[in-house]
């Protein structure tokens, strides 16, 4: 009797499974197709496990691609049709906003300055002060922000509901009548998403397609180098930014203040050792995203440079990888770089500049 039990179960547990796989929650499936969209990632990017899930969470198609594209230059976000994200995240700026604070819909001003978008797939903490742990979340921030678009997210989407056009193109994407701003952020993060930068002069040096000059090679090495007093000069750079993309793990503090009037990473952990902490941020295209650092203070580089190189603050919270850093003796924390240093690494900085992206018909405004 036992025995005659076992493939009931089992088939009941085979139907059981099969009905879970079926019951997508919002969504009621209609028939459609969607196309895979192909990423153009080079090897030297690698595909690690949270890339993966991420793909796997929200995986890119042509459709969904396209309708993100859509949303993202569309003004159709902000409460009185007058920004759209593309307004602080300019394509020939590197998705960054020239301005130094941008304007949100009520002409004030945000608290920071607009990060550029690239490479974001590679991202596990988003905004400067990472208060945000997935793009699809993220996406959601600045339409509802006050001082960015300040859009009700249910209002956005009986907005969409009503146009017929992103009607049709949601249901490509997604295969559903029902916009939803699950959806809305998928899209967005798809788009988000797709933005890759591979095509620097950098990428083609990594790839043997390009011959660094002999400053550029230079500026790659003092940009590397953790400098040693008398033995090795070196620029410090890449013990915050590694590549391939230049951005860091975790957050620090470079020493821009020792007053803060932005606690940065201390507002999300509370612990006041992540006082003036910072994301370490991408330096791809950087030639192009001025200002410079969370509150763009910096208008060049050179001055940059100049932070780096002498008036990095002896606070308390100033990064140990910074404070130790000098190229001569008990000279800390200065790196006492030669103009002609400076100027190798402003050389190889300029390396990261992609004009294949900033200029990618694929990332630019569909409506123009
Ligand atoms: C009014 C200007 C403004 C608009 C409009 C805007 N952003 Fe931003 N964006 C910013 C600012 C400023 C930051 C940094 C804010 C912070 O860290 O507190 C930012 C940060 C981001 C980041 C984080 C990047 C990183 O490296 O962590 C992403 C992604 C992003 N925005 C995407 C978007 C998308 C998608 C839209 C449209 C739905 C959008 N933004 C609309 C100004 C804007
Ligand atoms: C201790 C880690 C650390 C070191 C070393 C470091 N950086 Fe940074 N870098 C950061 C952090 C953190 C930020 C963001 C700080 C902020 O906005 O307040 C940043 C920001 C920047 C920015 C501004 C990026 C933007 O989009 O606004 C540039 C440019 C930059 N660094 C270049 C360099 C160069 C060049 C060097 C070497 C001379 C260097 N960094 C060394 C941590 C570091």
């Amino acid at each position: 009797m036992k025995k005659s039990l076992k493939p009931l179960l089992l088939l009941f547990s085979l139907l059981w499974i099969a009905c879970k796989k079926n019951d997508k929650p919002d969504i009621p499936v209609i028939d459609c197709n969607t196309t895979p969209y192909s990423l153009e990632i080079p090897f030297y990017f690698g595909m690690n496990d949270t890339v993966q899930q991420r793909l796997n969470a929200n995986p890119l198609t042509v459709e969904g691609v396209e309708l993100g594209r859509h949303l993202f230059y569309d003004t159709i976000l902000s409460e009185n049709y007058t920004i759209s994200c593309a307004t602080c995240h300019q394509q020939k700026y590197g998705f960054a906003d020239p301005r130094r604070l941008s304007l949100g819909t009520q002409g004030l001003p945000g608290k920071r300055n607009a990060m550029a978008l690239v490479n974001l797939l590679w991202t596990k903490d988003f905004f400067w002060d990472g208060r945000v742990r997935t793009l699809e979340e993220q996406v959601l921030h600045p339409i509802q922000d006050p001082l960015e678009m300040n859009m009700n997210l249910e209002a956005l989407v009986q907005r969409l509901k009503n146009s017929p056009k992103y009607k049709s193109m949601f249901k490509k994407a997604f295969c559903t009548e029902n916009i939803t701003k699950e959806l809305v952020s998928k899209a967005l993060a798809q788009f988000v998403n797709s933005l890759i930068s591979k095509d620097s002069k950098f990428d083609k040096y990594l790839r043997g397609e390009y011959f660094l000059t002999l400053d550029e090679r230079i500026g790659l090495q003092l940009f590397q180098t953790h400098p040693i007093p008398g033995r090795i000069r070196g620029g410090n750079c890449g013990d915050c930014h590694f590549q391939p993309h230049f951005d860091g793990k975790g957050f620090k503090n470079n020493g821009i203040d020792s007053i803060y009037s932005d606690i940065g990473y201390q507002s999300v952990t509370g612990n006041p050792f992540d006082l003036g902490k910072f994301k370490i941020v991408t330096l791809r295209n950087i030639a192009q995203t001025a200002p410079y650092m969370h509150d763009g203070r910096f208008s060049t580089l050179e001055q940059v440079l100049e932070h780096y190189d002498k008036h990095v603050k002896l606070g308390e919270f100033t990064d140990p990888l910074i404070m130790e850093a000098s190229n001569i003796n008990g000279g800390a924390p200065r790196l006492f770089l030669t103009p002609t240093e400076k100027q190798q690494i402003l050389s190889f900085l300029h390396t990261l500049t992609d004009s294949t992206f900033l200029t990618n018909p694929k990332y630019s405004s569909p409506f123009e």
